[in-house]
């Protein structure tokens, strides 16, 4: 296991408790401590109980199908995620309730009602049909954060078409990889995104990027206009807002979904340098999202909801799009940078807002602090009264800073751990029953069969650490990964039979308390994206003066984990500075700028086992500066010596 050793050391000197509130207890959904025993005992009946706040077209004749690893949910059930996330609303007394509050980078907005986002969803819903979108089909969406991402996801749901959302923050080569990857003939961007005043050019890049693959359909939503420099191609390009302006304005009927018909792909990395398409399915995903709102948010009527992640990674999905619009609550979403044009945006957007919810990564939380307080204390934030994290191990002073400076030590703060592959949070404290511990996610929810299991896959019990696993299956886990079962099955499946393998390292203290150590696998968490090494590594060698890489992440106190890539020239290149910030800029552009390492090291030799495999986790040492431990196994050793010393250098 590779996991920080140092995190470990911080962890098992923290004994600090924060029990909730009396009266943060008093009006929680979840309240009843002993909902971890009813759910434990019956996790169907639980779950069964969870899916009647969705609304269903016809009712499931099994809860549960499980045939280790592939499971099915809700049986022959059908329903609709856009007609639960919107269109029920329109019914109701939530008919004129803001839906999506959405807030431009340059300083416009927009708010949609629930009946307004409706209108939107059915007439893209149209749009997409004309164009010949179908059920199953896979529709590429490649936006930034702008209200027509969400309405995209929603008008594929409504069809039963399946939405792979690409960040807008990859590079052309990445894109182009899941297009392919997906068999998709479509893909929906923008001219361009706001970034900092700069501009993302989103269309150019989708054109590098559907050359030569089967995309014969291009939507394009402006949005930066002429600074894009985007040029429209006759035949396969179309403007989104002619399309919507002449779409029909009937409604569009939700097609009755299987509760396991996919709802979408999200691609995700892993060991090798191929990204996996994470498959999500209807029924199950959907109760899952709306389950853990209710729970770990306490999601009510009244609250404004404001995640600060991007949709083009999981927690948007879950936490921005298909979580809050599916319990009928206000979401916010926000184009662009923290600091721009100040270091304050994300207090201003709360007070402006008055957001009773925020969401956001141990990363933003440790930027936060380095900027200092003094920039959340210019802002009324008294509007909120829950904060969460996610994405990475959030380290207890970041805990702190965010519970006093941000919440005012009046706010829950909600340690949240899952994964792209588990659709919605699975560790995580109930802000009513669960005392917290800064640093620790606390235990699993009601109904996640979470352990912390040895080598044989035996339970490591109180005190100790190990794999974190889970052993039973939960509604919205994804099902396989697109177009390679096996993969699926030998990734989470194939160390512990049955039982599912999320890559993680965790120790349990002495209560219980789950801690989070990180990864064990070949994925380094960069400012809580995932990047897998191979993926690096595979884009220095594609650079022509690189005979060798290797790429690991090193601890950083901003970003979690900072990526340091140790290279080996080929002959006749020269290793200096120069070649250094070539080899970071084309990482970044046939990734993306969350790959760009942070440095890179030239070495005349890797260390290497006799069986000529790179020892990895001895660069980590030596980038962490840590003693050397064994190295017998080295087939040079003096090759050590020599990167201590350039390192230090
Ligand atoms: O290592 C864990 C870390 O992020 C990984 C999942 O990354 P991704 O699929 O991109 O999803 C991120 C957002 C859900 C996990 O395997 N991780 C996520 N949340 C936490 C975490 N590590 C520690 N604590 C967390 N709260």
């Amino acid at each position: 296991m590779s996991v920080d050793p140092n995190r470990l050391d911080t962890l098992l000197k923290e004994d600090r408790k924060f029990a909730p509130s009396e009266a943060f207890r008093a009006q929680a959904n979840f309240n009843d401590p002993d909902i971890y025993d009813k759910a434990l005992a019956d996790p169907e009946a639980y779950w069964a109980e969870q899916a009647q706040n969705l609304s269903w077209f016809k009712p499931w004749t099994k809860v549960l199908e499980w045939n280790p690893p592939h499971a099915k949910w809700f049986v022959d059930a059908k329903l609709n995620a856009a007609y639960n996330a919107v269109d029920r609303h329109r019914q109701g007394p939530r008919k004129n309730k803001a839906a999506i509050i959405w807030e431009g980078e340059p300083g416009d907005s927009k708010v949609f009602t629930y009946d307004m986002l409706g209108r939107e969803v059915d007439k893209a819903a149209h749009v997409l049909t004309s164009l010949g979108v179908k059920r199953g089909d896979r529709v590429t969406i490649y936006l930034p954060m702008i209200p027509e991402l969400p309405i995209s996801m929603l008008a594929c749901a409504k069809i039963g078409a399946i939405h792979s959302v690409v960040f807008g923050g990859f590079a052309a080569a990445s894109l182009r990889d899941r297009i392919l990857d997906a068999d998709s003939n479509i893909v929906i961007t923008a001219d361009g995104g706001w970034r900092r005043g700069g501009v993302v050019p989103l269309k150019n890049n989708t054109d590098e990027a559907v050359e030569g693959t089967s995309v014969d359909t291009v939507v394009v939503v402006p949005r930066v206009g002429k600074a894009a420099g985007a040029q429209m191609v006759d035949g396969r390009d179309h403007d989104w807002n002619e399309l919507m302006a002449k779409a029909s304005t009937a409604p569009f009927p939700a097609a009755e979904m299987d509760a396991e018909d996919i709802l979408y792909l999200l691609y995700t990395s892993g060991t090798t340098g191929k990204p996996k398409g994470i498959v999500h399915t209807t029924g199950g995903y959907m109760v899952g999202v709306n389950t853990s709102m209710r729970s770990v948010f306490d999601l009510k009527e009244d609250d404004i909801h404001f995640c600060s992640a991007d949709i083009g990674w999981v927690t948007g999905h879950t936490y921005i799009v298909y979580g809050p619009l599916s319990a009928g609550a206000t979401t916010v979403m926000y184009e662009g940078a923290p600091d721009f044009p100040d270091r304050d945006r994300f207090w201003s957007i709360i007070e402006k807002y008055g957001a009773t919810i925020f969401y956001t990564a141990p990363t933003s939380i440790r930027t936060f602090m380095k900027w200092g307080p003094q920039h959340v204390e210019k802002h009324d934030l008294s509007s909120l009264r829950l904060l969460g994290t996610v994405g990475e191990p959030i380290n207890p002073e970041a805990w702190m800073w965010y519970h006093v400076h941000v919440g005012k030590e009046q706010c829950p703060v909600v340690d949240t751990w899952w994964q792209t592959e588990t659709g919605c949070a699975m560790i995580a404290p109930l802000p009513g029953i669960t005392e917290t511990k800064p640093g620790s996610a606390t235990r699993p929810l009601p109904g996640i069969a979470v352990d912390v299991v040895d080598e044989n896959g035996d339970s490591v019990g109180a005190g100790n650490g190990g794999y974190l696993v889970i052993k039973k299956p939960w509604p919205s886990m994804l099902r396989t990964v697109w177009g390679d079962d096996e993969r699926f099955q030998n990734t989470y499946f194939g160390k512990f039979d049955g039982t599912y393998l999320p890559g993680d390292g965790a120790h349990l203290d002495d209560d219980s308390y789950i801690w989070i150590l990180g990864r064990i696998d070949d994925v380094i968490n960069v400012s809580g994206h995932r990047i897998g090494t191979m993926e690096v590594e595979s884009a220095l060698v594609g650079h022509q003066a690189v005979a060798e890489a290797a790429v690991i992440g090193r601890s950083h106190d901003v970003k979690g984990q900072a990526i340091t890539a140790f290279v080996t020239v080929k002959e006749g290149a020269t290793a200096d500075d120069a070649l250094a910030a070539e080899l970071k800029q084309h990482v970044a552009a046939a990734i993306g700028a969350m790959a760009r390492p942070e440095e890179i090291i030239f070495t005349a030799e890797l260390p290497k086992t006799r069986s000529a495999k790179i020892m990895r986790r001895l660069l980590r040492d030596i980038a962490e500066g840590r003693v050397i431990g064994d190295t017998t196994t080295l087939a040079d050793a003096s090759v050590v010596e020599e990167l201590k010393k350039l390192y230090k250098d």
